[in-house]
């Protein structure tokens, strides 16, 4: 992993920056390239601009790992709401939710109640529920809570990390229950003893799992999903379903709003299921950290707008 991905890491976990940057009118100024708006509102009318050129969206609000239970109340309460503004303004949209928000850490019965209440909501609105990955000390919980959420609610989906050593065995676990897959590389700061640490191998990694979704997709076992915005990868990912006999539209592609804008139009007009995430939420400190990690090249684009 490079200096500038581990600082940006470590920057993410820290309080006084979290405060620091939320307070502070130019870094809020410079997350527009990533999010249309702290409000659902801003997100909601930046959706429907793009649901017209064909995208499907997925929605989250930013926030992860509560301190309190009694917050999570009010994070359910929050998305019961978002699923009947989509249905209102009818938008072609799930939502995705990481399961600390809703309680987790606290109290894995809680954070089920909710996920439930929130994947049957999905469902009388025409919607679907979306559960995230966070690190890697939640795989297990979040599996467990996966598999119990999906059962109930078929339609349910679940982030999988191509950097983790396991994910190869959880997805062959998750097998039976048809799963609808979301696969990404992973955002987190991982020790090399549970993932790759060099990008070359995830990346790898990534293309062996997309290889066999993609089969699984062609034989009616399993909604695939690439969340990635590696263009050579989604290249391969498409010839390879071609290959497969694999029509466009069986399999997707997520990308987040704000990056490969045009890359997201143009797998649209060749035909591709391509779905934007977008986020919201005024705690943005922490996901907007990953984002810059990602790339740290964003810096730079951080530092022109704080001054442009
Ligand atoms: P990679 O990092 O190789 O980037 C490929 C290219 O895309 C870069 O060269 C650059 O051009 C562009 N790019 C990528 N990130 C960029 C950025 N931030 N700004 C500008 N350009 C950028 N992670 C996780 O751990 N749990 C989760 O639940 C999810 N959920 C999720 C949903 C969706 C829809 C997406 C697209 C991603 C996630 N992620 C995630 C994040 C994921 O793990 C990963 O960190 C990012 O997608 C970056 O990796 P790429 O696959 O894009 O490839």
């Amino acid at each position: 992993m490079s200096v500038g991905r581990k600082l940006l890491l470590a920057a993410a976990k820290s309080d006084r920056l979290n405060h620091f940057a939320t307070k502070s009118r130019v870094v809020r100024r410079a997350t527009t390239a990533f999010m249309p708006g702290e409000r659902p509102e801003d997100a909601l009318d930046a959706g429907a601009r793009i649901a017209e050129g064909g995208r499907h969206l997925i929605y989250t609000r930013l926030g992860e790992a509560l301190t309190a239970l009694a917050d999570a109340d009010a994070v359910r309460d929050h998305y019961l709401w978002f699923f009947d503004a989509v249905q209102e303004r009818k938008l072609p949209a799930q939502v995705s939710v990481k399961p600390t928000q809703l309680g987790l850490d606290q109290s894995e019965s809680a954070c089920l109640e909710h996920c439930l209440a929130l994947a049957a909501k999905a469902e009388q609105t025409g919607s679907a529920l979306w559960l995230d990955m966070e690190d890697s000390s939640y795989v297990d919980r979040t599996l467990a809570l996966y598999e119990q959420v999906k059962a109930r609610h078929p339609l349910t989906g679940l982030a999988l990390q191509a950097y983790l050593f396991r994910t190869p065995k959880d997805l062959e676990r998750l097998r039976a229950t048809k799963p609808v897959v979301r696969l990404v590389k992973g955002a987190y700061a991982e020790p090399a003893t549970v993932a790759f640490p060099r990008k070359a191998d995830t990346d790898a990694a990534y293309e062996r799992l997309a290889g066999t979704m993609l089969a699984w997709a062609k034989a009616g076992e399993c909604r695939a999903v690439f969340g990635t915005h590696d263009m050579p990868l989604v290249s391969r990912i498409v010839a390879r379903a071609a290959e497969l006999g694999l029509a466009k539209g069986r399999y997707e592609v997520h990308m987040l709003y704000g990056i490969r804008e045009r890359e997201q139009r143009k797998l649209r007009a060749e035909g591709h299921a391509v779905t934007t995430l977008i986020s919201y939420g005024s705690a943005w400190y922490r996901w907007y950290m990953r984002r810059l990690a990602e790339r740290p090249a964003n810096v730079w684009f951080v530092v022109r707008s704080m001054f442009g």
